[in-house]
């Protein structure tokens, strides 16, 4: 049996001799291999070894899809704490609020101010809804404070974000938001829990 390695033959041994048994007892015992033998796998046996394992494995890598689709979360479950939105607010009153305004409704602070886009509650979350928080994290690092991109530190544009999700009524939990695109790609924003 050449055709798989040892680790192969050893994960098929209990399927061999269940294929064994069944040959025996139908009559149809093939004498030349040994029940504890794996090296005398012949090869009918093997494919059919491998159509076994693959039948058996199949459910475990849909549950393994689903589990890793699970590693999502959405923007309700916790996402940052209140300490890292405290923070968010004072370099959004900063640096956000006199265009955003201070309800980050988008009405601006300082009346010499075009106004902005809302930065909170229910028309930001729906303007967001099924995207995730690093596309927010990216556009809000590049492109504001408007005129003055990138100017704040990763970790404060990560504490402003934790700030505006406050503010959308949406409940801390344990963990900081962290200002690293692959952990906020997974979280999605939604509308409602
Ligand atoms: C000088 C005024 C000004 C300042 C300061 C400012 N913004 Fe903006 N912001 C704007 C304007 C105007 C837009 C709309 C831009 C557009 O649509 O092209 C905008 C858009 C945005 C958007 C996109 C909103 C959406 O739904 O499309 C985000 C997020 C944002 N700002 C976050 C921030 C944050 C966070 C800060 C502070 C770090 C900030 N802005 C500071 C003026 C400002």
């Amino acid at each position: 049996m050449k055709l798989m390695g040892n680790k192969w033959r050893w994960i098929c041994l209990p399927f061999t001799q269940a294929i064994q048994l069944i040959s025996k007892i139908s009559g149809t015992e093939n004498k030349s291999v040994s029940m504890y033998s794996p090296r005398k796998m012949n090869l009918s046996q093997s494919i059919l070894c491998v159509f076994v394992l693959l039948i058996v494995t199949a459910p475990l890598s849909v549950a393994q899809q689903e589990r890793e689709s699970n590693g999502q979360a959405l923007v309700w479950d916790g996402v940052y704490t209140e300490a890292q939105a405290m923070r968010g607010r004072d370099v959004y009153e900063g640096a956000c609020g006199f265009c955003h305004g201070f309800r980050l409704d988008g009405a601006a602070d300082d009346p010499d101010m075009r106004s902005a886009p809302p930065l909170a509650r229910a028309k930001f979350l729906r303007d967001w809804e099924g995207r995730s928080l690093a596309v927010l994290f990216e556009l809000t690092r590049t492109t504001m404070p408007e005129g003055n991109p990138n100017s704040l530190t990763d970790a404060e544009y990560a504490d402003v974000i934790a700030y505006m999700l406050s503010v959308s009524r949406i409940p801390a939990g344990d963990d900081e938001l962290l200002p690293e695109l692959q952990s906020l790609a997974r979280i999605v924003i939604q509308q409602q829990e």
